[in-house]
């Protein structure tokens, strides 16, 4: 397999439509067909724009005549410009108290409010023995050599708190975050390191349900979090692709499937097949024995369905894929590629894209037999009415007794994920691997975590479920989505009508179906990125698409109006990043840069909470305080010193909401 290895060299205008970039990315992957599996071949998005030098920050500290505290282990200062502080902190309270110091730095907090200081410690945390801390934090406050970097440091009660020296502050993170740009928040923890990520995974033939887009955008999320991060991302998507189903909608599809109909719209129509097909078995079914008719054929006791000669044709076609029958296997593998390609499309629309679509049909069958004869050795499977059970209690109660293959002796679920887990450790030799599915299945994961522990491999500890809450009410207007197109659709025509609803505004905007499509994205993605994951929510459609409050489209129109300003300035990219920063004296200026030097810190919170809420109450705030700076720091009318002083510190703060909402998975628009 040939390796294709491209630079893409970061975009250059500063004002550039970024929307081009992601698309532009998107073309430029090729796509590779292998067998009845995809790949796409693993492209080099490390070298992306990577360039600039990583000695950036110690640079201009070098033109301001300063070098870099000396550095604890687990500060970035040359990614993170509050680590330079936080060093230079931790070697002046280490010269002082003699604390250890990565104790010292460890108890280095960010205050919620800019009057208790950028930086504060509380002198309980550095565990010294034997000390008043109330008496300590006069005393070391005082014999705190300030220096350059530090302007005040105040004692109160037993914290110390510590004021940058604000105009150093200034220059350093205005300056960095329009020269890094995109790369603004980037940090090299997982540089070395690959990580699989397994998200939305649906079921084909069957409804993309609100779990599948939940699955969807978090794991987006993950994906991004961990390239910034520094790791090596690999994509998968594990497609429930194997089953009676395919049985069912083959034997369908004979009877009502449509060529014409496939062709143009695949994931629907085979969905109208299967419930069709579904249908018959559930009316033959209950017609031959008079009891109720059961909900999904596919899943139903064999019991229960065994009458339809419908289910018959269907068991014997599945047994027929089994068994590696190819003209069997020729129509299932023209639903799951027609399907695939479809799907391609619309991950698009959410920029997203797959490395890998697997499935549970590419689970190699030795590999699902191992665990069972693992267990069958140290004796702990059971023989019930003819189905395989392993006992897990015997190694956490909770774990329960596993069905690990059916009496007719077809593999599952559960053995199948075991299969593929270790298929995928052979490729890929992963340093960590990610699910993210719905907590519904947190049994499900820890019970094939601890099959896979059992079997004795290492890599185990290195398994990671993400989990999620459920979505209360998703449903359209017109009451049936099914597919992640509908749910897509219909939120862009829902956005296009509010929009419609400023007629003035309305007319302005030259690409009115793009930006509908774009904003209303956004409504969504925001109203499940709000809260913490594992919560469940109610999806409500007027509330996600208003522009008020802290919705997706509020949050597009910071970043638009933003942008805007940018546009009718004729204030060149080099002024700004050389401007006067002196002049901002104001106290909401102060506020906002405090919080756009938050952000690598932001990064690293929602590495270890793995939560898109992190990012998105800190994308609120920030959009909150550059709003309240709008009526204070003029751009239009002021001298051009001042003005391009103000613009620098809006086009730093554009560019971090941009890199906020591209994390999350969201297309900034320009104009709106
Ligand atoms: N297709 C499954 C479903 O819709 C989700 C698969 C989750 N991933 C896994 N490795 N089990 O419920």
């Amino acid at each position: 397999m040939q390796i294709l290895k491209r630079t893409v060299s970061k975009p250059s205008a500063f004002f550039s439509l970024n929307l081009i970039k992601v698309s532009l990315t998107n073309l430029l992957i090729p796509l590779y067909r292998h067998h009845h599996c995809y790949y796409h071949h693993q492209h080099n998005i490390k070298s992306f724009s990577r360039t600039m030098s990583v000695s950036a920050i110690s640079d201009e500290l070098k033109k301001l005549g300063l070098s870099q505290p000396d550095p604890v282990k687990e500060s970035l200062p040359e990614y993170n410009i509050v680590d330079v502080f936080k060093n230079y902190i931790t070697d002046e309270l280490h010269r002082i108290t003699e604390a250890d110091k990565s104790i010292i730095f460890d108890a280095l907090d960010t205050p919620k409010v800019l009057d208790q200081g950028d930086i504060i410690v509380a002198l309980p945390r550095l565990r010294i023995k034997g000390i008043k801390p109330n008496e300590k934090s006069q005393e070391w406050a005082e014999q705190f050599n300030k220096g350059k970097f530090i302007s005040e440091a105040r004692p109160q009660g037993v914290f110390i708190q510590f004021f940058f020296n604000r105009s150093l502050v200034y220059d350093l993170v205005i300056k960095d975050v329009l020269k890094r740009k995109t790369e603004y928040g980037y940090l090299p923890l997982g540089v070395g390191k690959k990580a699989i990520v397994e998200f939305s995974s649906p079921n084909i033939a069957k409804p993309f349900h609100a779990g599948h887009l939940r699955s969807t955008i978090i794991g987006g999320f993950i994906s991004n979090l961990y390239e910034k991060l520094g790791w090596e991302v690999v994509r998968i998507n594990y497609l429930g692709d194997w089953g009676k189903q395919f049985g069912l909608l083959a034997v369908g599809f004979e009877k009502y499937g449509s060529e014409e109909q496939l062709a143009k719209d695949p994931i629907n129509h085979l969905f109208e097949v299967y419930v069709k097909v579904n249908n018959d078995v559930r009316e033959e079914a209950s017609e031959a024995t008079g009891e109720p008719a059961v909900a999904d054929a596919a899943d139903a006791d064999e019991k229960k369905v065994q009458a339809s000669s419908t289910n018959e044709k269907a068991r014997q076609f599945f047994r027929r894929m089994e068994d590696g029958d190819e003209s069997a296997l020729k129509i299932w593998r023209r639903f799951r590629d027609l399907s695939i390609d479809k799907y391609i499309d619309t991950y698009a629309r959410l920029n997203i894209k797959y490395d890998y679509y697997s499935g549970e049909s590419q689970v190699p069958q030795e590999k699902m037999k191992e665990a069972t004869k693992l267990f069958e050795d140290k004796g702990l499977v059971h023989v019930d009415r003819g189905a395989k059970l392993i006992d897990l209690t015997k190694f956490n109660k909770k774990l329960g007794k596993a069905l690990v293959e059916k009496s007719d002796g077809t593999s599952l679920y559960l053995t199948r994920d075991v299969g593929e887990a270790i298929k995928r450790y052979e490729t890929y030799k992963f340093d960590k691997m990610i699910y993210v599915i719905a907590s519904q299945q947190d049994l499900h994961c820890q019970q094939f975590f601890e099959i896979l522990k059992q079997m004795g491999f290492e890599w185990a500890k290195n398994l990671e479920h993400i989990n999620f809450g459920m979505v209360q009410g998703m449903s359209t207007r017109k009451g049936n989505v099914v597919f992640l197109d509908n749910i897509l659709q219909e939120t862009k025509e829902k956005m296009h009508d509010v929009m419609k609803k400023n007629a003035d505004k309305y007319a302005q905007i030259e690409e009115p179906d793009k930006i509908a499509e774009l904003v209303g994205i956004s409504a969504v993605m925001i109203q499940d990125f709000q809260s913490k994951r594992i919560l469940n929510y109610e999806f409500k459609w007027d509330r996600m698409t208003s522009f008020e409050g802290d919705t997706g489209p509020y949050l597009q129109y910071a970043h638009s109006r933003l942008s805007s300003m940018q546009r009718k300035s004729d204030i060149s990219e080099e002024e700004l990043e050389n401007a006067n920063f002196d002049l901002l004296t104001e106290p909401c200026a102060a506020n906002l840069v405090r919080t756009l030097l938050q952000y690598p810190d932001i990064i690293r919170r929602a590495s270890h909470n793995n939560e898109p809420s992190t990012i998105v109450t800190y994308l609120f705030t920030l959009c909150h305080i550059v709003s309240q700076c709008y009526d204070i720091l003029w751009v239009a009318g002021q001298e051009r010193e001042v003005a391009t002083a103000r613009l620098a510190l809006y086009a730093a703060t554009k560019q971090v909401i941009y890199n906020g909402m591209t994390l999350l998975g969201l297309t900034p628009v320009e104009r709106m």
